[in-house]
């Protein structure tokens, strides 16, 4: 199959959109990564998916909408609980999925659960989408399992390419990081993924806010997972992540002792002149909008390269940094040194 990357001109989305509605997967971009698509009506379609990127069929998918009466039409949901709602209208459309009891779904998109997920893109490209393919879309990172999710349609076309037969190519994405998974479906609404929506901004509108062990920690022996993605291992780079954390001080004198020609530094734009050997910036020190932005297109450049060990710098696990710190805390394999 030959892979097109398209433009969202008008002819092109309603291209796709017959696409989508016909069966066929396409890579769409949003705000957050960009999404391996197909019909989430369709069990056929969405079993494609699952195809494509080798993933898991335990794993379940996220179902996207361009409005928020779809929940209804489409009967995706049993009953939407009074903090969904809240939640919907304080962060929809946005970075932001919500899980809730299950409607009409097919088995395939929620791998049997008895809840569903569904989130609701700001990227207007990703509304024009859904809404010229009439239908609610299913769609995971459009990644090959195990690699970084993709934050351009060059990175969709690296892992897709002969799979899909469009991709359409809306920009780099804007937050860079997966959206904020978060479950209304228990007594007490729990953070899942965190992601471009905060642990503290979901808690200024619906209180309290538990947070999912395996987000901040590695999972025990024998533990359920509150979400399946969790369970799975995710993005490791082939050098190994070595996360340090300390002062600015700390962090460059550590790096300039151990560089070598086999290692590379993780680190900001204040470190960069300061660091003797090869050197990778997320972006400014204290901007993990930024760093967000970048992470994912930086962990694919280093990977092309044939280093040993990566020294990365360890972020905080509140805020928003705390996205960071769940998808480096994995990459690195939980270990976290503190320098001191
Ligand atoms: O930003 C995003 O969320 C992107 C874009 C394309 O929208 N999508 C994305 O999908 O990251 P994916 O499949 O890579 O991650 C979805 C996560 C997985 O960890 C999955 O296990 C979890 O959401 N999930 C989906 N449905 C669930 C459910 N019913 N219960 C618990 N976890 C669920
Ligand atoms: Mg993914």
């Amino acid at each position: 199959m030959n892979t097109q990357l398209l433009l969202p001109t008008k002819k092109n989305i309603s291209l796709v959109g017959q696409a989508l509605l016909t069966g066929n997967l396409v890579g769409i971009p949003t705000e957050t990564v960009y999404g391996l698509a197909a019909n989430a009506l369709d069990g056929n379609a969405v079993n494609r998916i699952f195809a494509a990127k080798g993933r898991p069929a335990d794993n379940p998918l996220i179902v996207h909408i361009s409005d928020i009466d779809q929940i209804e039409k489409f009967s995706l949901v049993s009953e939407i609980p009074e903090s969904a709602k809240k939640l919907m209208a304080a962060f929809w459309p946005g970075p932001l999925t919500i899980i809730m009891k299950k409607g009409c779904v097919p088995n395939e998109v929620t791998a049997g659960l008895d809840t569903v997920a569904v989130r609701f893109p700001s990227h207007v490209v990703t509304q024009r989408i859904i809404t010229a393919a009439g239908c609610p879309l299913a769609a995971p990172s459009a990644n090959t399992s195990g690699k970084p999710s993709p934050t351009t349609a060059a990175h969709v076309f690296h892992d897709m390419n002969g799979k899909i037969p469009y991709i359409i190519d809306g920009g780099a994405c804007e937050v860079g990081v997966e959206s904020t998974v978060v479950t209304t479906a228990g007594d007490v609404p729990v953070l899942l993924r965190p992601g471009g929506v905060t642990h503290e901004q979901l808690e200024s509108v619906v209180g309290h806010v538990e947070i999912a062990h395996a987000v901040l920690e590695r999972m025990n022996d024998g533990e359920t997972a509150a979400s399946p993605g969790m369970k799975y291992k995710h993005y490791a780079p082939s050098a190994d992540v070595i996360l340090l954390s300390g002062s600015s001080e700390q962090y460059i004198s550590f790096v300039n002792e151990h560089i070598s020609d086999n290692t590379a530094a993780l680190c900001y734009d204040e470190d960069v002149d300061l660091i003797g050997g090869k050197t990778y910036s997320l972006g400014h020190k204290d901007n993990y909008e930024e760093q967000s932005a970048n992470l994912f297109s930086v962990l694919r450049l280093i990977d092309e390269e044939g280093y040993n060990t990566i020294y990365a710098r360890c972020p905080e696990r509140t805020g928003t940094a705390m996205a960071l710190y769940n998808r480096l805390i994995r990459a690195a394999g939980f270990e976290v040194m503190e320098l001191a």
